[in-house]
């Protein structure tokens, strides 16, 4: 007979066989069948004990209906609902979570599938991967930002102390379910912010999306033919650097500003941004200091910003504090001691990372853009 290990790989290569992607070995179903490969999955996977889906307010009504219909039949399941919004990315609601894993006896076997946006995927891959040393997790995005974005890669995490994804670890998923079933509910707003990792996405590593962008945006008709292609520069990147350790910095580019724009907006204005709002803004901003470092032509770096302002606003910082924003942007972990260091474009589809930025230089930008002194 066959050595059991030889048989495991045997299945694990035949569901990977239906995945469109693999991360480090791990299915990334993606597309209108998703699901359906997601049901199919199970048949070949050892049947957990206990299924727990971490959902937020709004995943529990829009979208957990439909991820049942993808669950084996007969194994327990349970739900834990999180409040909807950044704010549940903390410490105080992964010890929530942490509490009701202990409180429903998840064991090892057991798997945890995060149902809903980035703050929900990035949150569950943190508590299950921390909980008991790590039990399995899935993530099913029902979000763009996640689907582009958040869901792939590996990285969880939570916010801390005001600074986003303080605390953190990498993890790959399983199993990742991108269903586009899940947008068809999508506030427009939210559409509007999983857009900016879309264009960021173009922006470092594939012009000839950025011209598609550029012409069509990426509208709900032409996210279906654009989805993997803007799922694959995320998967690529991370395939060559999975911990980060140089070319993934490039999937930061437009947030050393728009993290720092997102978490003063958190903490000062009654609506805060959204995280794409944040970043698409970052972007522009970002985009500015490539060019006053010659990093960038001025035709295409005013192209850049005419687009992005078009979908995401000005870039107007009238409303915050040079000094304040700075103090978010030493924060930043691809800092370098007290150097501040960026991902920043060379070109449309090009950009480079670990450039040093002297905070002279951010200081004097952030003002351009209308922040006070
Ligand atoms: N969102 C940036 C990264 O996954 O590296």
């Amino acid at each position: 007979m066959l050595p059991k290990t030889f048989l495991d790989t045997m299945k694990h290569s035949m569901q990977a066989q239906q995945a469109e992607f693999l991360q480090q070995g791990k299915p990334v179903f993606s597309g209108p069948a998703a699901l359906e490969h997601f049901a199919g999955w199970w048949k070949d996977r050892e049947k957990p004990g206990h299924i727990v889906l971490l959902c937020d307010t709004n995943t529990a009504s829009f979208c957990l209906p439909r991820l049942m219909k993808a669950l084996p039949a007969d194994v327990r399941i349970s739900e834990i609902v999180i409040p909807q919004g950044e704010k549940s990315k903390s410490i105080a609601t992964c010890q929530q979570v942490w509490e009701q894993l202990t409180r429903l006896g998840i064991g090892r076997k057991d798997v945890l599938i995060s149902l809903g946006g980035g703050v929900v995927t990035d949150l569950g891959g943190f508590a299950a991967s921390t909980y008991l040393r790590g039990i399995s997790f899935v993530h099913v995005p029902t979000t763009l930002m996640a689907m582009a974005d958040a869901a792939l890669g590996g990285k969880n995490g939570i916010d801390f102390g005001g600074a986003k994804n303080r605390v953190g670890l990498f993890a790959f998923a399983e199993c990742t379910v991108c269903d586009p079933v899940f947008l068809e509910t999508l506030p427009a707003q939210e559409w509007r912010s999983g857009s900016a990792e879309v264009f960021k996405h173009a922006l470092i590593a594939d012009a000839d999306l950025w011209k598609i962008l550029e012409e069509q945006g990426c509208t709900a008709s032409s996210l279906p033919d654009l989805l993997h292609r803007i799922q694959r520069v995320k998967i690529d990147v991370v395939h060559r650097d999975p911990y980060e350790r140089g070319v993934r910095k490039i999937l930061n580019f437009g947030h050393s500003i728009g993290h720092a724009l997102e978490s003063e907006s958190l903490e000062k204005d009654r609506v805060p941004f959204t995280h794409g709002e944040a970043i698409g803004r970052g972007m522009m901003i970002e985009t500015e200091i490539g060019l006053r470092l010659a990093k960038m032509s001025a035709e295409e770096s005013a192209m850049v910003c005419r687009v992005l302002e078009q979908h995401f606003g000005k870039a107007d910082l009238r409303h915050y504090s040079a000094e304040a924003l700075m103090k978010w942007i030493r924060l930043d972990k691809k800092n370098d001691g007290a150097r501040v260091r960026m991902s920043l474009l060379t070109g449309i589809g090009r950009c480079d990372w670990d450039v040093e930025v002297k905070e002279q230089l951010i200081l004097e930008v952030l003002m351009d853009f209308g922040a006070a002194a």
